[in-house]
């Protein structure tokens, strides 16, 4: 696949940073990355410290909203775009559920605007790969997996916006043969993940002594992968997946998300005991429920290992363990983060009954 101008869309973002990273470094591609955010509370140019030194005209960064079809398409010519890795998204499904209207704009809308520019480039566009959840399924029993063949049911405003803008993906390639390929990804986590997401939320608090909200019972279930991981797997879908198809990505690594807090519990324990000596399982706090909190999401990504022989290289014990130290030995990038909307979001969500 030869692709001279990859647009990458919220790049500055968890996901989209580190595919940056990971594509600039590790892929041998030799073209340009234009790298398109609006910069909200969950973009953060430090995420890509040092890539515009390394890598010279090979990266651009261009601050501009999605939603904005008039900047957006001048952008398209202006960069000569030949294909698009589509991140940018409002991603949080807790703030989708208290204001949902950005999650309709961003992802809807502002995938639309995406569609309509690169169909406008024809036979000049060689790839629209749209990053998208296993939310857009619903929710499983206790037994079951979610394939490329389960039908949508997506339960909250950000589920329900991503499966609206899938169903648009989808229908620009049966419609207008645009070139197009779908990713359907499980929970990530890693490096430059914001702190309102479990993993990194319970890391931080679990560090200052604070409460480790968990939500119900503890006892839902999500299918966590490595995020380098991937990045490897939107990769090598972008180079040989089959266009106008949709690939399921998980991480084999079902955990139920009670166990995945002691588990950060006891690793910190391990590496900074508490200065008391204190077990940090004692933080832990059963809070209210998440409205419409699915049950158990369980990938199989079947298809993606049989066809393009992709799996994940890392397990949830080792991935975990890099993620601690990550956090750990970043606090420059944990101030700069905690100096914007970060805080603000947590008085808000975290402080009412
Ligand atoms: P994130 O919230 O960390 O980053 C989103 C990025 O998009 C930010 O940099 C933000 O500034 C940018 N953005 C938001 N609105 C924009 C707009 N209108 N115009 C331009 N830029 C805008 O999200 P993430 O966790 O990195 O997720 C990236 C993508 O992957 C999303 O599409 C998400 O649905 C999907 N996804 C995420 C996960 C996960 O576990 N995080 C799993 C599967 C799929
Ligand atoms: O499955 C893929 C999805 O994973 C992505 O599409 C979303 O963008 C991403 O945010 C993530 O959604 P989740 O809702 O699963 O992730 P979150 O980290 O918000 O929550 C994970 C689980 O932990 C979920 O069952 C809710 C629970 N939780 C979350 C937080 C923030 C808690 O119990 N306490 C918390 O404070």
């Amino acid at each position: 696949m030869n692709i001279n101008n990859l647009m990458v869309t919220g790049g500055c973002g968890f996901i989209g940073s580190n595919f940056i990273h990971y594509v600039l470094k590790e892929t041998g591609f030799a073209g340009r990355i234009i790298n398109v955010d609006k910069l909200t509370y969950a973009g953060n140019p430090e995420n890509l410290k040092g890539i515009g030194e390394r890598f010279g005209n090979r990266y651009v960064f261009q601050k501009m909203d999605i939603c904005d079809a008039g900047g957006m398409g001048k952008i398209f010519s202006d960069y000569n775009v030949d294909a698009v890795c589509h991140f940018a998204a409002e991603s949080h499904v807790d703030r989708s559920i208290k204001r949902p209207e950005s999650f309709i704009y961003t992802n809807i809308i502002g995938t639309f605007n995406l569609l309509e520019l690169a169909r406008a480039r024809a036979d000049k566009f060689v790839l629209f790969h749209h990053v998208s959840t296993d939310e857009v399924f619903g929710s499983l029993g206790d037994a079951g997996y979610f394939t490329e063949e389960t039908p949508y049911r997506p339960n909250s405003p950000y589920s329900a916006s991503k499966a609206a803008s899938d169903h648009l993906v989808r229908a620009y390639h049966e419609t207008y043969g645009l070139p197009v390929v779908i990713s359907n990804c499980s929970n990530n986590y890693g490096p430059y993940q914001f702190p309102e997401k479990l993993i990194p939320l319970m890391i931080l608090n679990a560090v200052e002594g604070k409460p480790l909200p968990v939500y119900g019972d503890g006892r839902n279930v999500r299918d966590w992968l490595y995020v380098k991981d991937h990045c490897e797997a939107i990769w090598t879908i972008m180079q040989s997946g089959e266009r106008g198809g949709t690939f399921n990505i998980g991480g084999n690594s079902e955990m139920e998300n009670i166990v995945i807090v002691e588990m950060i519990c006891d690793l910190l324990d391990e590496v900074l005991p508490s200065p008391a000596g204190m077990s940090r399982r004692k933080l832990i706090t059963f809070v209210k429920d998440r409205p419409g909190h699915d049950r158990r999401y369980a990938i199989d990504f079947g298809k993606l290992q049989k066809q393009l022989g992709w799996a994940p290289r890392e397990s949830f014990a080792s991935g975990i363990r890099k993620t601690i130290t990550w956090y750990l030995e970043n606090k420059a990038w944990i101030e700069n983060i905690r100096s914007g909307e970060y805080q603000t979001w947590i008085d808000e969500h975290y402080g009412e009954d």
